[in-house]
Parts: structure tokens; sequence; C-alpha cells
């Protein structure tokens, strides 16, 4: 093997950089070159690439977002979609892919390792849903930003003795609502996975002001639904190429409805890309940096078809066959945790 890519797919997210990083210092190491690929899975099927040299990375470790770019781009869409991948790769002499990405990014990467590309990937997206690695990069930097925004939020909602509904990212998992809300203080948080009862919500927010807090905080994942069988609430937007609505508004019509109920102004605040933006934690940084280098390390070993993970403390591979089983949805027992706060 003498020359090996990587790309970064999906949503951006803090860490990202130190994850290229972290491969070019370790290819370099093995006397390997590296090539990156401008915006995903785009970069491979347009034949739009870069050289990697150290010389490029130099500074990367701190910033946010990704030197590379990234998109959406499902290279499964097109029926040659594949064939251009091999047709890229054959051109410009590259042995093997670096992916990193979240589900729809790993999803692809593994249909290409079926096909017989050689293919490693690193999980990272802020929703921490991927399957088979207990955190993704980009998680705990956003935690830790939606920390910041319900520290805030805490001041200003207190003095004028509102309801806040803070509405946070998360599709179908509610990793980031459930641990920024814990992490927060939330007195309530909504997940996706379990469909919420609005009634208990406003009971749980009766109760508190009947103990003389004047105020309170509810944390909301934006695909967060009502137990009436309403379905996610959608932006006004078409669809991604893996077929996702864009998902937003459950936030206003949280706070509208506890409003009406409680008699008490209630104000909603969307945290939007302010939870992926800015420098990473040093725990991205790290968590980024030890998976770069493993994913250099599997190629170099010749393991293919897997995805670097840390499960515990210790950095392992999941086959990317497993990885596409579906979401890694919050763990009941941080959810219960939540509870104890409402
Ligand atoms: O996939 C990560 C994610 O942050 C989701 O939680 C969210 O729905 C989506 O990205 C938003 O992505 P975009 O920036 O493309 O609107």
């Amino acid at each position: 093997m003498n020359r090996i890519a990587v790309l970064t797919g999906g949503g951006d997210v803090p860490g990202l950089n130190a994850a290229i990083r972290a491969v070019v210092r370790r290819a370099g190491e093995k006397g390997l070159e590296v090539t990156g690929v401008r915006d995903g899975w785009r970069g491979l099927l347009a034949d739009d690439l870069v050289p990697l040299s150290r010389d490029a990375i130099s500074g990367i470790l701190p910033k946010g977002g990704t030197i590379l770019g990234t998109s959406r781009t499902n290279p499964l869409r097109d029926a040659d979609g594949i064939a251009r991948i091999k047709a890229t790769l054959a051109r410009r002499g590259i042995d093997a892919v670096v992916a990193i990405g979240g589900d729809d990014t790993l999803g692809a990467a593994c249909r290409l390792s079926r096909e017989g590309v050689a293919v490693v990937g690193i999980p990272k997206t802020m929703d921490n849903d991927v399957r088979g690695t207990d955190v993704t990069i980009g998680f705990d930097t956003a935690v830790n930003a939606v920390m910041d925004a319900i520290d805030r939020l805490h001041s200003t909602t207190e003095s004028h003795h509102r309801i806040m509904v803070v509405e946070v990212m998360g599709r179908d998992a509610g990793w980031v609502a459930a641990a920024g809300g814990l992490a927060g203080g939330a007195d309530a948080v909504l997940v996706p996975e379990v469909p919420f009862d609005l009634e208990e919500v406003c009971a749980a927010l009766r109760r508190r002001r009947a103990t003389g807090r004047r105020f309170s905080i509810v944390v909301v994942a934006e695909g967060a639904v009502p137990k009436d069988g309403a379905a996610q609430t959608v932006r006004d937007a078409p669809v991604d190429a893996f077929g996702h609505a864009r998902l937003g508004g459950i936030g206003a019509v949280l706070a509208r409805e506890i409003e009406r109920r409680l008699e008490v102004e209630t104000r909603a605040t969307v945290l939007g890309h302010v939870q992926r933006g800015g420098s990473p934690s040093a725990f991205d940084r790290i968590l980024a940096t030890r998976f770069g280098v493993a994913a250099v390390d599997e190629l170099v070993a010749g393991r293919t078809g897997v995805m670097v993970a840390l499960r515990g403390t210790t950095i392992v591979t999941t086959p990317l066959d497993d990885v596409i089983k579906g979401t890694r949805t919050l763990d009941p027992a941080i959810g219960a945790l939540t509870r104890l706060f409402w």
C-alpha cells in the first residue's frame, strides 16, 4: 500500500481536523502518502482531490469544521456511483480510503467495502448515534455547547420567571438532549426515543412552581414527538440525498402549548448549528487523534471493512456490516437519570 485517501462526510463537527491530522501524521510515519477528498463522497465521484502534506495539516488541531469540506452526497444514489469512485481511486493510485462520518457516510463505506474497496471508517456525529462505538467525534463538544447555552439561559429565565424551551439537535437519538440537559440542570428533557405526554410535562412544571421555583428549563430534541402519534416537526425544506427531512420547530410548538396550559410566559430558543461550531473539546481532540491513528494502523495491517471505535477506554474495531444495522439510540439508563430531575 502506497497511498490512502481521507474524506469527511455528512454534518460537520469539531474534531474532524484532529482526525485528519492524525491520519496524515501516522500515515507519514508508515511511509504512506495521503490524498484529501473534497466534500465527502462528492470528491471521489468528481475526482476532486487534494494532496495532504504535513504542511497542509499544520495548525488545524484546534479548528472546528473540516479543512476538506463536507457534503451529504450519497454515492449510492446514482447507478454508476460505485464504478465512478473505483475509477477515481484507480486513476489516482489510491489503495484505500479512510471515511470519517456518521451512519450515512459509513453506510456508503460499507457498500464500497462489499464491492472490494479497502475502507476503514471513523465515527463522527454530534448525535452520538453510531452503532458499535460508545462515543463519536463531536458529541462531547456539542454537549459542552448545550451546557454552556443552558447555563446562560438559566440567569435570564430565572430573572423573568419564565419557562424556557431549548431545542437541540437529535433526529432519532436523544444523546445530546439528555447529556446536555443533565449537565445543564434541565427540569425536563424530551428525547425522540420516548414520545412525550404534554400533560405530564406540564404537571412536572406546575409541581416545580408549587415548590417556589418560579422558572424552568425544558430541553427538547428536534426529533421528539408527542404521545398522540403526531409526526416529527419538519421545516419547510426538501429531503437530502439520504432521504432525511430537515427537522425543527418542536421547541416553538411546545413553548406555545406550555404557555397556554400553564399561563406562564414561555419562550423557545433553538441552539441550531451553534452546537456543531467552534473549537473541539480536549476529549474530542484526543478521541479523534486516537481514531485517526487506529484507522491507519488497521489499513496497514490489512484489516478493512471495519470502523474504529471506542469501547470503555479502549480503541477497538467493529465490522461496518454491524455498524449499519441501525441507529444507536439513547441508553435508557441515561434517559431514566434525566427523569430524576423532573
Ligand atoms: O446528523 C447530525 C445532525 O446534526 C442532526 O442532528 C441534524 O438533524 C442534522 O445534522 C442537521 O444537518 P444540516 O446541517 O445538514 O441541516
